[in-house]
């Protein structure tokens, strides 16, 4: 019986570091059978998981042996945390060691929406030359609204204003004398009034049970017309029938999914999200990049080791 769990695939030299010192095993399909998952947890002293795995009140409870959970990613909404804390379970997560990757696949959605790259490209593979077909759009000048200013948001907001975008930015939580926000020179706006004035709206919110389903038809009506909306946060904080309908309409001229409201998402391939060309789709590969991961992966087996070691 392992010591520490592996729930989805989770390799590299950080891993094989931990496995020098306590018995670890992967089992990167379990998260999918949760009957499953609970048998492999139940001598495990840790777990650590990506966004996959579920770990609810009842499979922490079932846990008799657990002390950790490690999450190899920044967010919490696939993790029971109330009942973690509840019965003294540690949970580490890595919120800072990913956000860069996030923030510079975004700026590339941006890009890739103002000069429709995928099609550019994909037509010129094909043998054509369609020039006057890709006359596309600059950055510079357009509005940038960032739903959630935090650590991600900010990192966004630094680049984008390299391109000369204006920011402006909505944030439940930070407050409005936050040095940030003089230092970008950002505004910090209402939700709505956000939506009325940005070229394009980019999500950086966790999923909460107040950010769930925030991006609503009425949302999305009180949009730009023609703006162009982003998620790389969360798919269950967009309502995706909702946005659908609003590209069908025009009123949002083209957006960017990485996260989907399910994953893997059960469209048919072609239809729906997936058969408008001014859709982007992107497997949740925001945090992937050789050395977001690598970051990743080293502080959570350092933390996990470290809760281990402690007892
Ligand atoms: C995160 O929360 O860190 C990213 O969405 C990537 C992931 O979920 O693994």
């Amino acid at each position: 019986m392992p010591e520490i769990l592996l729930t989805e695939l989770i390799e590299g030299p950080a891993v094989d570091r931990l496995g020098d010192r306590f018995q670890v095993v992967c089992l990167p399909d379990i998260w999918r059978d949760p009957v499953e998952l609970r048998t492999a947890m139940q001598d495990a002293r840790a777990v650590i998981v990506r966004n996959q795995t579920q770990v609810t009140k009842e499979l922490i409870e079932f846990s008799k042996r657990l002390e950790v959970i490690g999450r190899a990613g920044a967010g919490l909404d696939n993790i029971d945390t109330v009942a973690a804390e509840q019965l003294g379970i540690a949970v580490c997560n890595t919120p800072a060691e990913n956000s860069l990757a996030v923030a510079e696949l975004v700026m590339g959605l941006m890009l890739t929406m103002a000069r429709e790259l995928p099609a550019a490209i994909s037509t010129t593979r094909a043998g054509g030359w369609e020039r006057m077909r890709f006359n596309g759009v600059e950055l510079h000048g357009k509005t940038l609204g960032l739903v959630g200013f935090g650590r991600i948001g900010q990192l966004v907001a630094r680049r984008a204003a390299a391109f000369g975008m204006k920011i402006v930015a909505h944030d439940e939580y930070l407050p409005k004398d936050a040095g940030v926000l003089q230092e970008l020179d950002v505004p910090l706006l209402g939700f709505h009034e956000l939506l009325g004035v940005a070229n394009v709206v980019s999500c950086h919110v966790p999923l909460t049970a107040q950010t769930q389903g925030m991006f609503d038809a009425p949302a999305f009506a009180k949009m730009q017309q023609g703006s162009w909306f982003i998620n790389a946060a969360r798919g269950e904080v967009v309502r995706e029938e909702a946005l659908l309908a609003s590209l069908v309409s025009e009123q949002i001229g083209a957006a960017a999914l990485d996260v989907r409201e399910t994953e893997p998402p059960v469209d048919v391939p072609n239809a729906g999200l997936a058969s408008l060309e001014n859709v982007y789709l992107t497997p949740h590969i925001g945090a992937f990049t050789i050395e977001a991961q690598t970051r990743v992966l080293e502080k959570v087996c350092r933390d996990v080791a470290d809760v281990l070691d402690r007892k």
